[in-house]
């Protein structure tokens, strides 16, 4: 075993752990995952089974009391993460919770002023926005590549409609839509993304919703129109739930040229000057985001530094995308607070 190895548990073992956080942890040598939890029996021990954890526990409090556990990774569902990021903090252990880190505001600042007096770190799942590709972007408008104002246009589709299929996965997605449309789920990654490339907040959204069929809780189809203060716009569409995906987008215009990122192929794309650049990634994008994640995460801990993206971020893009429910049921726009820059 490595020298400073972090020893940390993970709580709530569902898809993103099994899928994704479990190969980038196990790969680690700078890690070691102590203790699984879940509240299902069986997903506690198929988890622990599969890390080689020293045991698992349906109760996260026998987790959080133990001393050797050092930091915990907290992949619940957001309605069950702000309790018990809260209490982790206050038993000790930095944290890295799942995004978005609350449904309400309120929690949100909770978990905040729980980091805070805690003196502990609290790191937010924005996932997709680490690695070489998001970073290429960000340094082409900042190197004034594109010129400025930009339109950013970015849309997601995912959770294929499969009710026969999948049922285990269409009862999880109907419970989540309960818990808040699209736009509060995987919107939290669009509007953390849109902070990291504009650098600007938020000061106004436009958006609709559609629920394509009556049983759904929550509509499935989420779009907007967003304007930030440093003249910079955005146009967001966000929909689950159908039998079939057209292509996401993600692109970045401005008067001198274009970015955009094919996420598919794992490829960053300038067009500027009649010149055209690219970054490939020589690797699986959702890896190496999550591989770049947990580095940073493991390198917060050891320097002690707030990690970014932390709960600051984390409220920022709740505090939009909860701009964009209300824009949806209202059918009005929402301002945000902040001016346009002059
Ligand atoms: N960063 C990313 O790219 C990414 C991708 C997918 C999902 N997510 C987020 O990760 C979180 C989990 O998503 P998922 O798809 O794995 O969901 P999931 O429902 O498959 O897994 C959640 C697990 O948490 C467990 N759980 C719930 N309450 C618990 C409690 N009090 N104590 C212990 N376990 C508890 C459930 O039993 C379940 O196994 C969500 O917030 C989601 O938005 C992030």
């Amino acid at each position: 075993m490595a020298v400073n190895v972090v020893k940390l548990a993970v709580i709530g073992c569902g898809d993103i752990v099994m899928g994704q956080h479990l190969p980038t942890l196990l790969e680690n040598p700078s890690v070691h995952v102590m203790a699984v939890c879940d509240k299902d029996p069986v997903r506690a021990a198929a988890a622990g089974a599969a890390f080689g954890s020293s045991y698992h526990s349906t109760d996260h409090k026998r987790i959080l009391e133990d001393k050797e556990v050092q930091a915990v990774l907290v992949c619940t569902p957001p309605w069950a993460t702000p309790a018990i990021t809260i209490e982790a903090l206050k038993a000790g252990k930095d944290v890295l919770c799942e995004k978005p880190m609350a449904t309400t505001l309120e929690a949100a600042k909770q978990m905040a002023e729980a980091e805070r007096l805690s003196g502990r770190l609290l790191q937010v799942g924005f996932t997709y926005r680490h690695g070489p590709l998001m970073d290429a972007l960000r340094e082409w408008i900042e190197s004034e590549r594109l010129g400025r104002p930009l339109q950013i246009r970015l849309s997601t589709f995912d959770e294929e409609w499969d009710p026969e299929g999948n049922p285990e996965h269409y009862e999880r997605i109907l419970n989540t839509l309960r818990h808040g449309p699209p736009c509060i789920h995987d919107g939290a990654h669009a509007a953390d993304h849109l902070a990291f490339l504009t650098g600007s907040t938020p000061i106004r959204i436009t958006a609709r919703g559609l629920t394509s069929r009556p049983e759904f809780p929550s509509p499935n189809y989420n779009s907007a129109l967003i304007e930030f203060a440093n003249g910079d716009q955005a146009k967001l569409e966000i929909g689950w739930f159908f039998p079939g995906f057209p292509p996401g987008e993600f692109q970045i215009l401005g008067p001198k040229g274009m970015a955009y990122l094919d996420r598919a192929k794992g490829e960053a794309i300038l067009i500027s000057n009649r010149l055209t650049e690219r970054l490939q990634l020589s690797e699986n994008r959702v890896t190496s985001c999550f591989r770049v994640q947990l580095q940073k995460f493991l390198t917060s801990i050891e320097l002690r530094q707030t990690p970014v993206p932390g709960s600051q971020e984390g409220i920022s893009s709740l505090l939009l995308t909860l701009a964009f429910v209300q824009a949806m049921e209202t059918g009005e726009s929402v301002r945000l607070s902040g001016e346009r820059e002059p």
